[in-house]
Order: C-alpha cells, then sequence, then structure tokens
C-alpha cells in the first residue's frame, strides 16, 4: 500500500512538474509569443473548397515559405510546398476531400513557426453553420473579445466551417503592422481552426496590401475584378463583390454577379459586400449602389445580403424577398443610429459588438445574431430570423432600377 501511496505522489509531483515546465513556456499566439516569433501574421486559410484551400501568411522578413500538410490523423496529402523568399506567403492545397480536416504547418527558412487546422468544403447535402462578423479595426481589445466569442460558438456547435468579414479589416490598409496588431492578432487563434472570406472594404482602399494578404481566386474571372469572390460550400453559393470600383467598370461587374447567380439556383444564395444598400446606420443606405445591384440580385432570387461599414447591426424586413443584414460591431468604434432615424424596412437596430451564425439546413437558414453583454466577455442571442428557400422575390422589372422604397 505505502508503495503504491508513494508511487501515487511520484506520479501528481511528475504531473505537478511538468505543468509548471509547461505555464512557463509561452503560450502560442501571445504577446510574448508574437514578440519572438519570425511570423508577422497568420497563419490561416482562404477559399476553401471541397477540394483546395488557400494558406498564408506573413513573416517580418523576406523567407522562402513552405507548407506541410496532412490530415490530422497525420497521414500526408501534401508534404512540402515552396516559394520564392517573400514577406508575403500563399499556398494553394489541392486534391483534399470533402469535409475531411487537414492540419497545415507553415515553415520559413526551414523553421516551424505556427499550425493552422481546417477542414475542407462538405458535400452539397450537409448541414452546417456559418459565421460572419465585420469592420474589427482600431480597437483590438474588443475585437480580441468578438473572436473570442466566436470561437466558443463554434466549439459549442463543433462548427469550423469558414468565417465571413464584411470589410474594414484595420484602420489603414496601408500598414502591416497596424493590420497585424488590429485584425490579425486578436483573431490568431480563430483563424487557426476556421477559415476567412474577405470582403474588401473602404479601409482597405488606401493601401495596396489587399491583395498580398488575400490573393485573388485563379478560376475564370471574366467581368469580376481582382478582389471578386465565388465560392460554393456545401449547398451555399457566396459571392463577395468588391464595390469599390470605377463606374464604368460596374456593369461589367452586375454582369459576372447575374451569371454567377443564375448558375446557382440550386443552391442557397448569398451576397456579400462592405456597404449595406439598406442602412439606418451613421452612413446611410449606399442608394447608388442599391440602384446598380438590386435588380440583379432579386433577378438572380439571393436569399441574404450581409454588408458591413457601419458600426452596429441591422436587420431588414424582406425586401423585394431578399433579407437584408449590417454587422459592423467587430470593433471598431460602435454608432448608434443616424439622426434620421430608422428606416421604415428596418426590422431591428442595435449598436452593440456582435457576430453572425448562419444554420445552413436543406430547408431554411436559420441566422442569429450574438451581442456582447455589457463590457463582459459574455454573449447573448438577441434576433434569430428564418429565410425559407423560397421567397417572396418579384418578377424581374428591368426598367424599375431604382427601389421605390429608396429613401
Ligand atoms: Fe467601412
Amino acid at each position: 500500500m505505502l508503495v503504491r501511496h508513494a508511487f501515487q505522489r511520484l506520479v501528481l509531483s511528475t504531473v505537478i512538474l511538468a505543468l509548471a515546465a509547461g505555464g512557463c513556456r509561452t503560450d502560442p499566439r501571445s504577446a510574448a509569443w508574437w514578440a519572438t516569433s519570425p511570423l508577422l501574421s497568420g497563419p490561416y486559410v482562404i477559399d476553401v473548397t471541397s477540394t483546395a484551400a488557400t494558406v498564408c501568411w506573413q513573416t517580418r522578413e523576406e523567407s522562402a515559405g513552405e507548407v506541410r500538410v496532412g490530415t490530422v490523423d497525420g497521414s500526408a496529402v501534401q508534404t512540402i510546398a515552396r516559394q520564392q523568399p517573400s514577406r508575403f506567403h500563399a499556398e494553394r492545397l489541392t486534391g483534399l476531400v470533402a469535409g475531411v480536416v487537414y492540419r497545415a504547418e507553415v515553415r520559413g527558412d526551414s523553421q516551424m513557426l505556427a499550425d493552422v487546422t481546417f477542414a475542407a468544403a462538405p458535400e452539397k447535402a450537409d448541414a452546417f453553420t456559418f459565421f460572419a462578423y465585420g469592420d474589427t479595426r482600431t480597437h483590438s481589445d474588443d475585437h480580441a473579445v468578438v473572436a473570442a466569442a466566436i470561437e466558443a460558438e463554434a466549439e459549442r456547435r463543433r462548427q469550423f466551417t469558414f468565417l465571413l468579414h464584411t470589410g474594414d479589416f484595420a484602420r489603414s490598409g496601408s500598414d502591416t503592422e497596424e493590420t497585424a496588431e488590429q485584425f490579425f492578432r486578436p483573431a490568431a487563434r480563430l483563424l487557426a481552426r476556421m477559415p476567412l472570406v474577405p470582403v474588401h472594404g473602404n479601409h482597405e482602399i488606401w493601401g495596396e496590401l489587399y491583395q498580398d494578404y488575400f490573393p485573388p481566386q485563379s478560376a475564370t474571372r471574366q467581368g469580376a475584378a481582382a478582389n471578386d469572390r465565388c465560392i460554393d460550400y456545401g449547398s451555399v453559393r457566396l459571392v463577395v463583390i468588391d464595390r469599390h470600383v470605377r463606374s464604368d467598370k460596374l456593369a461589367a461587374k452586375m454582369q459576372w454577379l447575374a451569371a454567377r447567380l443564375a448558375e446557382a439556383q440550386d443552391r442557397w444564395r448569398i451576397v456579400s459586400f462592405h456597404t449595406p444598400i439598406y442602412s439606418s446606420g451613421k452612413h446611410r443606405s449606399a442608394t447608388r449602389l442599391r440602384a446598380a445591384i438590386e435588380p440583379v440580385l432579386v433577378a438572380g432570387k439571393v436569399h441574404l445580403v450581409i454588408a458591413g461599414h457601419d458600426h452596429n447591426y441591422e436587420r431588414t424586413q424582406p425586401i423585394k424577398g431578399i433579407t437584408h443584414f449590417t454587422t459592423g460591431g467587430g470593433g471598431a468604434p460602435l454608432r448608434e443610429e443616424s439622426s434620421r432615424g430608422l428606416g421604415p424596412w428596418s426590422a431591428l437596430f442595435a449598436s452593440r459588438h456582435h457576430f453572425l451564425t448562419i444554420a445552413v439546413t436543406p430547408e431554411k437558414l436559420a441566422v442569429q445574431a450574438h451581442g456582447r453583454i455589457g463590457e463582459t466577455g459574455r454573449f447573448e442571442v438577441f434576433d434569430s430570423v428564418e429565410i425559407p428557400r423560397a421567397c417572396d422575390w418579384p418578377q424581374p422589372d428591368p426598367g424599375a432600377a431604382a427601389s421605390p422604397q429608396a429613401e
């Protein structure tokens, strides 16, 4: 008996020592860890499909990038990918299998930097939940709270699918340190587990870095700009539009959007761009964009539009069959509604930090808004709505470009 107790004490002491030793190690992706890492930001995954994904990361100095990818059970799919020395790294991984979880280890000059796990997109019939938020700029602490809440909700649901970001990642799109501080590092733990779908915001206009962080898709892109994206994820087609475009390029972009929607009539159709075309927030509705894009959205029978830009949450009643969301509460300074008050189509407006969950099934899209409770790290569901497969879209009227509900 004594021998057994002595052995148990020895084991316990060993465990305590091991824990103590672990506690002395630098916590991965903590401020101390970033201070000594050759990584400036990342790694993160974009453009995930059922067969491919792109792993991105940035280093402080130029280095030869390398990715080692395998399934989480250890079997390798692609062992090494290399590129020329650079500070911005992006490797497209192909040959993935739908629904399978992978671990990608990124390396620089043969040194292990960090890893990221992600799942290839599911099969078309599978149910899943994805996440959306936006406007994470300026207040890193608030952004970190929202990112942690998204990770916790994803953990609770076991749904590390993808995260739509509606734009304005950092205050200035021309400063890599600031972008790391305001966007990538507060969200680093989340991005290490969940792929990202980026939307180009107006704060990204001021720099040339957007396409370094988010390389353009390589698919046929006639009419699309470099920052437009078209992603099929399970039963969802998500089309991302960079609305910051010269007016003479807008018609071609709308034709591209119309074609992407027309070919996806057997899917849920969701469109995201930065500036909401129905908003009661500070910036109000982007009515010129509305005139151009709303007829295309209606003709394409879009179920949801998800925008950002205004630092609040807003959901509209269905307008011409389409429910519009503004999700701009990811960390940027919160704002109340504009002095002109709520639009007549507004269903709910809230000035609070928040994120969205969009649960996708064959029958419906169930959208919930999760809002921060005061200054705490706790969140609550404060809005829920279900979108049916068949919405009340009117017949397209080519002559009615401007909405009769325009303000
Ligand atoms: Fe914005």
